[in-house]
């Protein structure tokens, strides 16, 4: 009775109580893949840094055999009650004699199924010449390792670890580090890989499965791997490439070489996510990692080379050094997702990748707008609910505040305070104020007064500006999509162009409201050519709301084609947030998208069909006469650049042609555009005698499939089933990935737009 109620002093808690830190793990992991279980022993050395009869540690859906305690004089000690509680997903020990302070290791028997939830250690499937074969793989983030075997499995209590797996002998097994020795005992082997350096628990990975790879060096002498399924590791080519020049690049721009011995990357048949930047060892969704020049669109192409950036510089950021607890989860996923659009960027400069990063701070401002949103630092309370801070709100609004911190700070000052970062952090944990320290060392800005606001506090400012004579007047309010307000007090990086990018001004708005006097840039301001840009280049995470007189202003440097493309998006972008907060009209917006009507860039572009598809949602819901009208206006918005573009790629063309001819020929589809629907009905018919047919290219069959589900109805199967056809005799997991994607727009009872 009296231990129960000790026990229960434990729960109900986000952290495991500190009587013992562990300092090494030794892993042993048997598999049965035919029986689908496994069998496992650790051994633990732990410091006992309190007096303790209780050991508490995570475990989840394991079967526990035997437990021992030896401490460092050789004594052993067997718990008299071994506490398994699935809810608080720990696992106490109950000793009848305290232990004492001091060193000591902890061995565990365990044994466990392996399921295909697609976490912890799980099993997947693969064709072997046409035969389903079993592999297994962990996914631990990120409180996963405690269903692979009894942990400490927080990301503050490191410990380097050594592993080794008994695995069927034909099979390749992965691990975070490389293999030292394998041991070969009739068709099983024992594969053991060298001791890591100090690393978090659900960093650790071990994949077992029947792969081909493919290897390069990196210019440190970094061995990187891409494994790849069997007959396709020429596929692996692309991400191996960009793997080892990230990798490269990273260890400049941080200063601070790699920290392993090497790099794997291994394309995952079945995968929960789209890639996991486990130390070492980075597992990829198959279609994340094999790049296919004839199926893979190039969305996809360029998504590679920011996925392939983000895990590797998570091998930095992450997992050299490791937020000290899930409440400042952003500052891995927020900087891994910032830091890939620089190094793409640095690699692909004609794909202007900063000007896409817009749709990251977009995803942001919508997500944040919210009532329910969250702040950036986020309070945890259990375990199991970790799960959901990986969201808009930690890669979005995340990635953005750096990028607007960056700005204001310069790209030097940044660079040099993350590697002073890095390496003042390197194999430790860090919080968000670490790095704001750190920064503010180095640039003498109070960097932690302006930010926390951003990082502490949910939502973000709308800015109001209005023009008095030689006088600019902002104010600062929370921005919501409901069109409620809540108060402004955000310390905003302020800066605006005015009739020209050479005329401009930038100020830090500390309080609710500011005026600012713009007579040093011109003599009047009467002049309605003179048009005023707030956030230049989208920067700032805020929206701007311009009185009706600075509105029209910039419709017409719009028609003149007077601003960057990023300042073209940002305006429209937050035309439509207003509208939808109500604080705009729906005509005032539509006015604004006429102007858009000549427009060529990619960026712009897609953000136009974005507002297109959301108007005609709301609109059809709520004056379903309308939708009709809206969809033909939007319609003749977009012909001008689709008749530019035409369905077949031109030899020599840009890629953003390429990209926008995807998007424009899809968008045209939904609203309804017959010619277009026309087209590509017959260019299906094509593919259905020619699967290589070059009428239809990776880009383009997006359109022609929804063309058909569109097409398809309860009576009208026929095109439906041909392209189940398609999808059934595909044979790479791009084709199918997209025929998937489309199989759920149905134009029957219940579909909308
Ligand atoms: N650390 C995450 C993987 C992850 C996500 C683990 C959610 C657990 C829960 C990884 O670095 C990541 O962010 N992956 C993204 C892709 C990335 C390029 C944005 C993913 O899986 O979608
Ligand atoms: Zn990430």
């Amino acid at each position: 009775m009296e231990q129960k109620q000790s026990i229960e002093q434990f729960k109900g808690r986000a952290r495991l109580p500190n009587f013992a830190i562990p300092r090494r793990y030794d892993l042993h992991l048997r598999l049965d893949l035919s029986a689908c279980t496994y069998s496992g022993t650790v051994q633990i050395n732990v410091s006992i840094v309190e007096e303790t009869k209780f050991l508490v540690l995570n475990a989840l859906e394991l079967d526990v055999h035997e437990v021992c305690f030896t401490n460092s004089h050789g004594q052993q000690y067997r718990p008299s009650d071994v506490v398994l509680d699935g809810d608080e997903e720990f696992l106490v020990l109950v000793f009848d004699q305290a232990l004492g302070v001091g060193e000591g290791v902890l061995g565990i028997g365990f044994s466990a199924v392996l399921d295909a939830h697609l976490k912890g250690f799980y099993k997947c499937t693969y064709l072997d010449g046409g035969e389903k074969k079993n592999m297994a793989v962990t996914q631990f983030e990120p409180v996963d390792a405690r269903r692979c075997f009894p942990c400490w499995d927080e990301p503050a209590l490191k410990a380097t670890f050594k592993i080794a797996v008994d695995v069927p002998s034909e099979l390749t097994a992965l691990s975070n580090m490389p293999i030292i020795s394998e041991k070969l005992d009739a068709n099983v082997k024992t594969v053991y890989f060298e001791e890591s350096p100090i690393m978090s628990t659900y960093l650790v990975a071990v994949v077992v499965g029947l792969f081909e790879h493919i290897e390069d060096t990196t210019s440190d002498g970094v061995k990187v791997r891409a494994y790849c399924p069997v007959g396709k590791s020429d596929k692996g080519e692309f991400a191996l490439n960009l793997a080892v020049k990230t990798l490269d690049l990273f260890s400049k721009y941080f200063s601070t070489p790699y920290s392993l011995p090497k790099l794997d990357m291994v394309a995952v048949p079945e995968f929960s996510g789209g890639a996991m930047e486990n130390y070492g060892l980075i597992t990829y969704r198959e279609n994340e990692m094999l790049y296919d020049h004839l199926h893979s669109t190039t969305a996809r192409k360029q998504r590679m080379a920011i996925v392939v950036a983000h895990e590797v510089a998570h091998q930095w950021f992450g997992n050299l050094v490791t937020m000290e607890w899930w409440t400042d989860l952003w500052l891995n996923e927020g900087f891994a997702t910032w830091v890939s659009y620089m190094a793409t960027d640095i690699l692909f400069p004609e794909w202007k990748i900063w000007s896409q990063f817009l749709q990251q701070t977009t995803g942001g401002l919508v997500k944040d707008a919210l009532e329910q949103s969250h702040p950036i630092e986020v309070e945890i309370h259990q375990a199991r609910s970790i799960l959901e801070v990986f969201d808009d709100i930690s890669y979005k609004k995340g990635s953005a505040v750096i990028r607007m911190l960056q700005s204001y700070l310069g790209d030097d000052i940044f660079q040099k305070s993350l590697s002073s970062y890095i390496k003042r952090f390197s194999g430790k944990n860090a919080k968000t104020e670490d790095l704001w320290s750190v920064l503010s060392e180095e640039s003498g800005v109070k960097v932690s007064e302006m930010m926390d606001a951003w990082t502490k506090k949910k939502g973000y400012p709308v800015i109001s500006v209005k023009a008095k004579e030689h006088i600019l007047e902002f104010e600062q309010t929370q921005f919501l999509s409901s069109g409620l307000q809540g108060d402004g007090n955000w310390i905003v990086p302020i800066n605006f162009s005015l009739a020209s990018y050479d005329r401009h001004k930038s100020f830090l708005l500390e309080t609710k409201s500011r005026e600012v006097d713009i007579s040093d840039l011109v003599d009047s301001f009467d002049n309605e050519q003179l048009w005023v840009k707030i956030n230049i280049y989208q920067s700032g995470f805020y929206r701007v709301n311009y009185e009706d007189k600075l509105a029209a202003r910039l419709r017409k440097a719009i028609e003149h084609n007077s601003l960057e493309a990023t300042d073209k998006f940002g305006i429209l972008d937050d035309a439509y947030a207003l509208c939808e907060a109500c604080e705009q009209s729906l005509s005032s917006l539509l006015s604004l998208m006429d102007v858009y009507r000549k427009e060529v860039d990619y960026i712009v572009l897609t953000n136009l069909i974005n507002v297109c598809y959301n108007v005609v949602k709301i609109s059809s819901e709520a004056i379903p006469d309308s939708a009709n009208d809206l969809k033909q206006f939007f319609i003749n918005l977009l012909l001008f650049p689709a008749e530019r573009l035409g369905w077949d790629s031109i030899p020599g063309e840009d890629h953003f042609s390429a990209l926008l001819r995807a998007e424009i020929l899809q968008a045209l589809v939904i609203f309804g555009h017959d010619q277009t629907q026309k087209e590509a009905l017959d260019r299906f018919q094509t593919l259905l005698n020619d699967r290589n047919t070059p009428l239809l290219s990776a880009d383009t069959k997006g359109a022609a499939y929804i063309a058909v589900m569109r097409n398809a109805s309860i009576s009208n199967r026929k095109d439906f089933e041909s392209l189940l056809n398609v999808y059934r005799e595909a044979n790479t997991v791009q084709e199918k990935e997209r025929i998937l994607r489309f199989f759920c727009i149905f134009s029957g009872p219940g579909y909308s737009s």
